[in-house]
């Protein structure tokens, strides 16, 4: 791994990434809202964050309000998985790994 050393740094700069603990896939890159972010906080998470309940006051409905929370989204339901609640619905492991990257890599 010593010698890889360089290529942090080099493939951050590239893509121009603002997590490093996530890796930019192509699809993180270029995944659209309405392809993958509406449909996948509509799924997991608009029942608790939407416009009828939004629990401490994080609002997962709309653009605006998916980046507003977005480095919280990435750490709770992203690489973590404090969110969703385990009685709800819960995102597969890829899933959580798609969000992350569609979040730290192209986003809404
Ligand atoms: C069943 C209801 C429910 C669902 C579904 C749900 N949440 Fe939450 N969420 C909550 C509650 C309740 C809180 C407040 C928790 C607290 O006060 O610590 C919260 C808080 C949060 C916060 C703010 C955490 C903080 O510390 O300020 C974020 C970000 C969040 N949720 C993201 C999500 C994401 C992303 C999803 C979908 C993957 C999701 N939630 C799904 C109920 C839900």
């Amino acid at each position: 791994m010593k010698g890889m050393r360089w290529l942090l740094p080099v493939v951050l700069l590239a893509v121009g990434c603002n997590a490093p603990v996530v890796e930019c896939s192509d699809a993180g890159t270029t995944l659209t809202y309405a392809e993958f972010g509406q449909p996948f906080m509509a799924k997991y998470c608009v029942s608790c964050h939407g416009s009828t309940l939004a629990e401490k006051g994080v609002r997962l409905d709309t653009v605006s309000g998916i980046e507003r929370s977005k480095g919280e989204v990435v750490d709770q339901a992203g690489t973590g998985a404090q969110m969703p609640p385990s009685e709800s619905l819960i995102p597969t492991t890829a899933e959580r790994a798609q969000l992350a990257d569609w979040l730290s890599c192209g986003g809404p």
